[in-house]
């Protein structure tokens, strides 16, 4: 009753829109901390989806043009995590007082929807085990006019990333510091293909690395590969000869321009073990890693060993685990309950394979597309 009452009001007094957004990182040092849907004529918050684009609209989000103020720099302690805020509304995060509409936190969750249910559509993911992971990338260079998208190194993955806002990254121990005036990162996210279209996201920020013990600088990135068990894809087995070791680039894919990744609608590419992207810290992105790595293929028989693997993994936590992560035994404070993982969402299932619609609102609120024969559509009220 009070819920609906207060939807409506929402709807009557604010200037109701319908907006299409996402998640995204947020942090100060970002770049696009206080774009709006206004300040672009599309609507560009740092949240909304980047599909079929330009290289300009998507790379850092096309926001290169709104920096952040001097000095703002996300900091990243060598072997040890850093802890980053993603939502889809930059009023669920501790930078709230610049947010159009003011604190409306509601613990860890990311993003609340107006029935109270967990997860909702903006988060993209059926349930907890249905997470994609989302990744932190960097660039050793200050100057963002001269980094490439070939520049940009993973180093750092959680796989059931969005599920909290406070979201902990590992970082390697053995990050180099970065130059004078910073480093540049970036976070990047796919979320899975039963929740939604072909999203890319990707926001910029200035980095710094803090604590750093070693001055061996990070190889040069190359193009993830398909490896991973994949048996929605007739693959039931890794295929370790195919993954790539080491270094490797973000997934720029299903852009208009200036893609690395040409996977189909259905089979997107993944921040987890499909592409050899452990949970945590990447630990063999660093120029002396490997004594030499194969060329991958799915004939190759030789898998390159790190030549410190124990060293760098005693020093930092939770990294290159393959288990799966298993789903938080307590929910998130200060939200709705959001039930037993994996159980809660075995509606969802049924609907999706049933082709029936479903609708569910979102206080922060898009729309999203399935894939399926049909959409599965919010309306969103969208109260800023
Ligand atoms: C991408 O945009 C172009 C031009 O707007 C359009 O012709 C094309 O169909 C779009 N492709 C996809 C995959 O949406
Ligand atoms: C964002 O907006 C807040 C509040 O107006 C302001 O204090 C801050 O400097 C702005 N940050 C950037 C990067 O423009
Ligand atoms: C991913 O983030 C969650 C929430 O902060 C954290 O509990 C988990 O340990 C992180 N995973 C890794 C591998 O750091
Ligand atoms: C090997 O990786 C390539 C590139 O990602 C992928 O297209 C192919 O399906 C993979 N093959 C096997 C057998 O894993
Ligand atoms: C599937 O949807 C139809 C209506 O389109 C409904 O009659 C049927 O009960 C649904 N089946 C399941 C298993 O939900």
């Amino acid at each position: 009753m009070r819920r609906s009452a207060l939807l409506s009001l929402v709807v009557t007094f604010l200037a109701a829109r319908e907006a299409r957004g996402h998640i995204s990182i947020w942090h100060p040092s970002m770049y696009g901390f206080n774009v709006t849907d206004k300040t672009f004529p599309y609507d560009n918050r740092p949240v909304t989806p980047l599909t079929n684009y330009t290289f300009d609209q998507w790379w850092f989000h096309g926001h290169l043009d709104y920096p952040p103020n001097p000095g703002d720099f996300f900091e990243l302690p060598a072997g040890k995590p850093a802890t980053a805020e993603v939502a889809c509304n930059k009023g669920l995060t501790s930078y709230f007082a610049s947010s159009e509409g003011g604190d409306v936190r509601q613990g860890d969750n990311p993003c609340p929807s107006d029935d109270g249910s967990f997860p909702s559509g903006a988060m993209h993911t059926v349930d907890f085990n249905d997470l994609k992971g989302c990744a932190l990338a960097i660039a050793y260079e200050s100057d963002v006019t001269k980094i490439k998208p070939e520049d940009f190194t993973v180093f750092s993955v959680n796989q059931t990333c969005v599920w909290t806002r406070f979201t902990d990254f590992q970082v390697p121990a053995r990050m180099p510091a970065c130059p004078e005036d910073g480093c540049h990162c970036a976070w990047f996210w796919v979320h899975s293909q039963l929740s939604g279209g072909e999203q890319n996201y990707m926001n910029g920020f200035k980095c710094k690395v803090t604590g750093s013990t070693s001055n061996v600088a990070l190889a040069k990135p190359t193009v993830p590969r398909r490896c991973g068990a994949d048996p929605e894809n007739g693959k039931a087995d890794t295929v370790p000869g195919n993954c790539t070791y080491g270094a490797k680039q973000p997934f720029y894919w299903f852009q208009a321009e200036r893609n690395n990744m040409f996977e189909g609608t259905y089979a997107p590419p993944f921040y987890t073990d499909l592409y050899n992207f452990k949970d945590g810290a990447q630990d063999d992105i660093f120029a002396d890693s490997y004594a030499e790595i194969p060329t991958p293929s799915a004939d190759q028989t030789i898998v390159p060993t790190p030549l410190e693997p124990s060293s760098t993994a005693a020093a930092t936590t939770s990294t290159s685990s393959s288990a799966p992560p298993s789903a938080p035994t307590s929910q998130p404070t200060g939200q709705v309950p959001f039930g037993t993982p994996p159980g809660r969402c075995s509606i969802c299932k049924l609907r999706r394979a049933n082709g029936t619609a479903v609708r569910k609102r979102s206080l922060f609120n898009f729309e999203l597309y399935a894939h399926s024969k049909k959409a599965r559509s919010f309306s969103l009220w969208h109260p800023f």
